[in-house]
């Protein structure tokens, strides 16, 4: 099977499954946080080596306090007691984002499961939280640019060395799937999607199982990238 090495998912939908089950939206999230476990260990079995998920945008803090407190508590409270399966199965965590409006908590929370899971190897589980992408191109930006000030040189400066510029140096996504319904890219990983290959359904995220993440891995095994060039299979 080929398997896509990098999959990015927009985990759209948590508040429609919610209201659509008379449920508050705050248990909308709370179900979506234990559907991203189960998939974060699926996808390593699948033979994904990177998983990189949409947790909050920049733009999220547009919501209620109420929403944004809840979110923030649930980040601290799955960080600190819910990952530990993820630890043990050898999955390195790691968190992309802007840190500089988040509660010292979060940030604690975030710096804590860096650290403990700093050292596995089976497979890297990025979580882009506080996110958004055009953000994360104008931090690399910035970083590129003191660089150039201190002499760096950039006359063959080529887009794959920019990626050492963003947040994580990840490769770039080859499946990126979202949730709930939207086809829409919702300022995601920009940079990083260039190529990609994209699967939309109308599941929401709560429901968006291991059998739903395979429908997404066989779609994905009979698409054709071409990457700009030319595939004829006919004429080989
Ligand atoms: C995605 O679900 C999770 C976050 C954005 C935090 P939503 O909360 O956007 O759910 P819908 O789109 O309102 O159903
Ligand atoms: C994108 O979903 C962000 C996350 C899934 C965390 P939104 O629900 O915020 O996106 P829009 O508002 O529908 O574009
Ligand atoms: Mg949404």
């Amino acid at each position: 099977m080929n398997v896509p090495k990098h999959v990015a998912i927009i985990m759209d939908g948590n508040g429609r499954w919610a209201t659509n089950q008379g449920k508050k939206r705050s248990e909308g999230h709370l179900e979506g946080s234990k559907t991203l476990e189960k998939l974060a260990l699926h996808a390593i079995d699948m033979g994904v080596e990177i998983l990189s998920v949409y947790a909050f945008s920049t733009d999220n803090f547009k919501r209620d306090f109420e929403e944004v407190n809840y979110l923030m508590n649930l980040i601290v409270k799955y960080f600190n007691t819910k990952f530990e399966k993820i630890n043990k199965k050898g999955i390195k965590v790691v968190v992309s984002g802007r840190k500089s409006n988040l509660r010292t908590d979060v940030l604690k929370a975030i710096e804590d499961i860096e650290e403990k899971t700093k050292n596995n190897t089976k497979g890297i589980l990025n979580i882009c939280f506080n996110y958004g992408g055009q953000e994360e191109i104008i931090d690399g930006a910035i970083k590129l640019a003191k660089d150039i000030n201190n002499g760096l040189d950039i006359t063959n400066f080529k887009r794959e060395d920019f990626y050492k510029y963003l947040y994580h140096d990840l490769p770039p996504i080859d499946l990126l799937i979202r949730t709930g319904g939207e086809q829409r890219v919702s300022n995601f990983m920009l940079y990083q999607m260039s190529y990609s290959e994209f699967y939309f359904t109308n599941t929401y995220f709560p429901d968006f199982d291991k059998s739903e993440f395979n429908k997404a891995l066989f779609m994905y095994e009979n698409r054709d990238r071409r990457f700009g060039g030319i595939v004829d299979k006919e004429s080989k």
